[in-house]
Formats: structure tokens, sequence, C-alpha cells
């Protein structure tokens, strides 16, 4: 017996009507953004992760899917879509769009070699946006709206947007030099990772999961006290274009994000309900302004955020959730009914009703139980006298009436009927 690989899922009929509504609830909030979709491969050479995430972030360190394919090549299962996205702009030339600014969304499986519990696994699902062509505080701000958007359009309530400001890249400079003085006197308490990053990226050690409780942590310098003047006008700018729109946030000095791409803005929408525990993060983004340089392209700065969808879907108001019923159930009685039956499911499904029928010359009995587990709204039946009469028997499961319908009238029959009951 197999089973599938630790930290997958399998997603199955009875949840897939879930994962469709989000689906479609997401491209409709994307089509209102003028948000085009983008679909890059979901594995990439490994050095475009290592340089546009940064390889001394977790991701790159420790959660990548790496093997080397069977020319030697080094390739790595994509552990987010940013990076993708960035070198898939600039080798498109994406970025020459006369209108200024692109910005694109993208749904799909990421890898992460995490510990798996619940709402962390290792392969997840995505929904994630990009904004880019110029840096604006504007753009910012409609990247956090649209996120906003997404958690109030899905019902999900409690939920809060968290934002900071990382700072251009002499605030960077300075917040580091302030971080090692800082750490530099409880070093050696901290694990070996987080001494590795002292020298390498000490903004990492605020990421750190293992030393995540350490009193230093808490009297860490913060990052909005190093701000250049240019950087803090840039982030006081977001925060009164929020205010302006009225969109609740708090300023969360701890906010660092692990990937290394970020400066200015950068921001998660948090659940605030306890049942999701430590993994309570449901979306994150920020701004990035040398990231498609970096994977070879001209300055081109962006701003962006990612949902796991798996988190979503825990979150999200159950109702929203069509029932996944049947229109039409056929019921044959015999071999020349079954010819009959095949016709006629065929030429509704053309008409766009979903129906199924009965192969296995089941008793009625057993064929009415699949028109209620199926919450069929009719029931047909063919039997000889129907045959021989040309007509089919049909049976309204909700106002619960019979009608013996001529076999040319079917359509229309159904069609008045269907229309009968939504109007009641
Ligand atoms: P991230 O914060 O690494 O950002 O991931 C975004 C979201 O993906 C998280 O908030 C979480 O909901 C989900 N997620 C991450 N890891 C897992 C996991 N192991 N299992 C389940 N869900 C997970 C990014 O990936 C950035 N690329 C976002 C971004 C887009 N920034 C700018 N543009």
């Amino acid at each position: 017996m197999y089973k599938r690989p630790k930290g997958t899922m399998d997603i199955l009929p009875e949840t897939v009507t879930k994962w469709q509504t989000l689906e479609q609830l997401l491209r409709t909030i994307c089509s209102a953004y003028d948000v085009k979709e983008m679909r890059t491969p979901i594995f990439e050479h490994t050095e475009l992760f290592t340089r546009g995430v940064g390889n001394t972030t977790d991701i790159v360190g420790k959660e990548m899917y790496t093997f080397n394919d069977k020319k030697g090549r080094s390739i790595t299962l994509r552990p987010e879509g940013t990076v993708g996205f960035a070198r898939s702009l600039v080798e498109n030339k994406l970025y020459t769009n006369p209108d200024g600014i692109n910005k694109f969304y993208y749904m799909g499986p990421m890898f992460r070699y995490e510990r798996p519990q619940s709402g962390r696994f290792r392969q997840f699902h995505q929904f994630g946006v990009e904004m880019l062509g110029f840096a604006s505080p504007y753009i910012d701000v409609e990247c956090m709206v649209m996120a906003v958007t997404v958690v109030e359009a899905l019902g999900i309530k409690d939920v809060t947007l968290h934002i900071n400001s990382l700072g251009d890249f002499d605030s960077r400079i300075a917040y580091r030099e302030a971080l090692k003085n800082h750490f530099s006197s409880s070093l050696e308490e901290l694990c070996s990772d987080c001494k590795a990053r002292f020298e390498s990226n000490p903004l990492r050690i605020l990421d750190c999961k293992v030393d995540c409780d350490h009193p230093a942590m808490e009297s860490a310098p913060k990052t909005v006290d190093y701000l250049t003047p240019e950087a803090k006008e840039y982030f006081e700018s977001v925060c009164a274009l929020l205010d302006m729109l009225e969109i609740a946030y708090v300023v969360d000095q701890n906010l660092v994000r692990g990937l290394d791409y970020y400066n200015h803005t950068v921001f998660e929408v948090i659940s605030d309900d306890p049942s999701f525990g430590a993994q309570a993060t449901l979306g994150g983004g920020g701004h990035y302004n040398g990231l498609v340089e970096e994977v070879g392209g001209p300055c081109s700065p962006g701003v962006g955020f990612a949902f796991g969808l798996e988190r979503l879907l825990m979150a999200m108001d159950e109702s929203q959730v069509e029932e996944d019923h049947l229109d039409i159930y056929v019921m044959p009685m015999g071999e020349e009914a079954k010819q009959l039956g095949l016709q006629i499911v065929t030429m509704l499904r053309a008409n766009g009703y979903r129906v199924d029928m009965d192969y296995q010359n089941r008793s009625l009995k057993s064929q009415f139980k699949t028109v209620e587990r199926k919450q069929a709204h009719f029931a047909m039946i063919i039997g000889e006298q129907e045959i021989e009469d040309e007509v089919v028997n049909i049976k309204c499961t909700h106002s619960k009436t019979q009608d013996r319908v001529p076999l040319e009238s079917i359509l229309d029959y159904i069609e008045k009927h269907e229309k009968g009951v939504h109007h009641e």
C-alpha cells in the first residue's frame, strides 16, 4: 500500500467544490483590479531562488526541494511564486509594457520542506499577486487593499492587517549595524544558524524559529527607528492612504518577513482566531525594489502578496460554497431504455445540464437512493410503457410532481419547470 508523501494531501471530490468556489472568488477579485493571470513553471534553476529569495533565508537554506536532473543541472521545486514571476517578466520583456505597470496573479502549488502540522504542508497552494513597474505608496496600498478585499469577500472575520517598513537601502545598512551591536552581547546564547546569520544577514536572526523566545529578540532595535527621511516619508504616505480609505491596520515593528527581497512596505494578514495557532498568517507580502535587477532585468520596482489557499479554506465562510447537486438523473428500465436514455443524457448535457444515468440495471429503489444522494432536481424514469408511448416520466424532487413528457418536449419541460422552481 502506497501512502502519499508526508506534508501532501489528496484533494477529494467532496472538498474540491470548496476549492473551486475559493478560486472563482479570487479570479473575480482579480478581474475587478484588472490583474491578469500568469503561469510559470513549477520548477526552476536552483540559482534563481538562492539569488532571488536569498541564501541566508530558511526557505533557501533548509526548505527547498532540490535535485539534479539527468544532465546534472540543479533544479528546485518552487518554494514561492515571486522570484519565478520576476524571471519570467525579464525573459519575456514584459517590463516594456507602455502602460507602465504590470499586474499579474498566479495560483498553484509551492513546495517547502517544513515540519508538517495544521495549516503547514510540504506541498501547499498559493494565490499570489504582483504589481510591477514603478515604486509608489499608491501601488503598495492598492496591493494591501486587494489583500484585505480577499479576506472580506471570503467572509473571514477576526483578521488584522499588520504593516511595517524595512526602509530603503541606506535604512537597511543602518539597521543592520544596529542589530549587530544589539546581538553581539548575546550571540553565544543563540543557535548556530543565528551565529552564522550575525555576519551574513543579521535581519534573519529576527526570523529564527529556534530562538524566537530569547529575551534579546523582544528588545531588538526596531526598523522604523532606522529609516532614512525618504523611507520614513514613503511609509507615512502609505499609512496616510490606508487611513484615507479607512482600512484598519496595526504597525507591527517586529514584522520583517522571511524572504530577502523586500524593502519599504511589508505586510501580513493575520487571523486572530486562536484555532490557527502558530499558522495564523493567512497571507503576506511587501514591496521589492531590486528583485527584477537581481534576476537580470532593468530596475522595475514591484509589490505583491501571497495567500496560502489551505489557510484561506480553513478560515473561509462555508455558506459561500454552493451545493454540488445534479440537475437530472436518468433511470432506464431495460436495454432499450438504456439506449434511449443515453441519447437523452447526451442531448441534455449538450444543453448545459448536469446529468447522470444508471447503466447497471439497478432496482428502482437503489436508483432513487442515488437521486437522493446526488440531490438531483429531476428523476427521469424510462420504462417499457414509456418507450412504447414515446414519452419519459419526469419526477420533480422539489415540487414532488410527476409528468409524462413527450420525447420532443423534454428540454422545453425541464427549462420551464426549472424557472418555475427558481421563482417559488
Ligand atoms: P510567504 O509569507 O513565504 O510569502 O508565504 C505566503 C503565504 O503562503 C503564507 O502567509 C502562508 O499562508 C502560505 N504558506 C507558506 N508556507 C506554507 C506552508 N508550508 N504550508 C501552508 N501554507 C504556507 C511568499 O511566499 C511571498 N512570495 C509573497 C509575496 C508575493 N511577496 C511579494 N509578492
